[in-house]
């Protein structure tokens, strides 16, 4: 997508065909920065501390960063060196062991002079294949939003909501339930889009607004509890999220407060899709709740907010009261009964095994 009117990614190889350049999205959206990443330190930082986020784009960056591993210690003990420290950065969104079992399943066999190489290769097509898999997703769930919109009485507005954020800064490219909407908007659908916020960190009112306003698509940002009430009196056609890790039963465990909009969206008729590219599909998981791994991120980001002064300073202020304790975890599930559809790169599926079996026959034993 577009950042002032210039094509850009989230990630790139730079110039010297070595390292890569991110969107640092801990400054969004109030300073575009870009920030370069040279070594397997730098790519573990830059996913543990968030200056890169959402699911495809932490597997995009995990392989970058065993493909930097690789320059600095080729051996086998510095490729398990180098997939341990990746896969401990975050705990939930499944593409980073997705795409750390891909890279090493590859470079294992490889003699250690020809694995920084091999590794960089596949970093890359890691990139460009999640691009064309959300462009894909896009295509199928503009197919969604067409139907419910030429269904709807008064096609004047398209209300969609969403929560966090899914868009084009999440992934190499498009996003997943984002993508949808910018094809949408592209095809003369006059969406709108309500944004939750997002708390604690704010993904939704920070980085989906600040790309939405990028590509000039309408929308309006409201506070997490609100969107029950729009439900209530008509105004969401159609609820759409992404997913860090959905199971092979179709359960989705997606950021903090989703379950919520679910079950808000089943009280009210409101159709509830979930926008997933296959990496971050768990075949071996059956019970989201149960068996998915949720990252706490610590009280601080409950008890501190960052944002802009009026001056025109960035900074942290204190929301809570001294002493006051804080719980923060970062993701829940919603279970498959409260989700209308999957829209994945090969179509649209019931959030079911039997839904997802049948557009990944390969994987249809895991999910039986
Ligand atoms: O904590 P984050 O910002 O990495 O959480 C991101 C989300 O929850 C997204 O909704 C999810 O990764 C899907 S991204 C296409």
């Amino acid at each position: 997508m577009k950042v002032n009117g210039t094509p850009t990614r989230t990630i790139w190889l730079a110039e010297d065909g070595r390292t890569v350049e991110i969107i640092d999205q801990t400054r969004l959206p109030h300073r575009y920065e870009t920030t370069r990443l040279a070594s397997l330190d730098d790519a573990c930082r830059a996913i543990k501390d968030m200056l890169v986020r959402g699911a495809p784009l932490i597997g995009a960056t995990a392989a970058h960063g065993l493909a930097l591993a690789m320059r600095e210690d080729a051996s086998d003990a510095g490729l398990a060196t180098a997939y341990e420290r990746l896969f401990a950065t975050r705990p939930t969104a499944i593409n980073l062991r997705w795409a750390l079992d891909d890279l090493r399943t590859r470079l294992a066999p490889l003699p250690a002079d020809q694995r920084a190489a091999a590794a960089l290769a596949r970093a890359e097509a890691i990139c460009d294949e999640d691009v064309a898999l959300n462009a894909a997703i896009g295509e199928h769930g503009l197919a969604v939003f067409r139907a419910l919109w030429e269904h709807k009485g008064t096609p004047d507005r398209f209300n969609v909501l969403t929560h966090c954020n899914a868009g084009w800064l999440a992934t190499v490219d498009w996003g997943t339930a984002l993508a949808p909407i910018y094809k949408a908007h592209d095809a003369g659908i006059p969406v709108h889009v309500w944004v939750d916020e997002t708390r604690p960190r704010n993904q939704g009112a920070s980085l989906t607004a600040w790309e939405l306003n990028q590509h000039g698509v309408p929308h309006t940002v409201i506070v997490d509890n609100a969107g029950g009430h729009f439900m209530q009196h008509g105004m969401v056609d159609v609820c759409i999220v992404g997913t860090d890790r959905t199971t092979a039963t179709g359960d989705v465990c997606n950021k903090i407060g989703t379950y919520l909009k679910a079950l808000a969206a089943k009280d009210n008729g409101v159709p509830f899709y979930v926008a997933l590219p296959s990496p971050t599909i768990d075949w071996t998981v059956r019970d989201g709740v149960a068996e998915i791994p949720i990252e706490d991120r610590g009280p601080g980001e409950v008890q501190r907010l960052w944002g802009r002064l009026d001056s025109g300073e960035t900074a942290w202020i204190t929301v809570t009261p001294e002493g006051s304790p804080a719980a923060n975890p970062a993701f829940d599930v919603t279970p498959a009964r409260l989700v209308t559809g999957l829209v994945t790169e090969r179509g649209v599926c019931d959030a079911s095994a039997a839904g997802l079996a049948g557009l990944f026959p390969e994987h249809a034993a895991a999910a039986e």
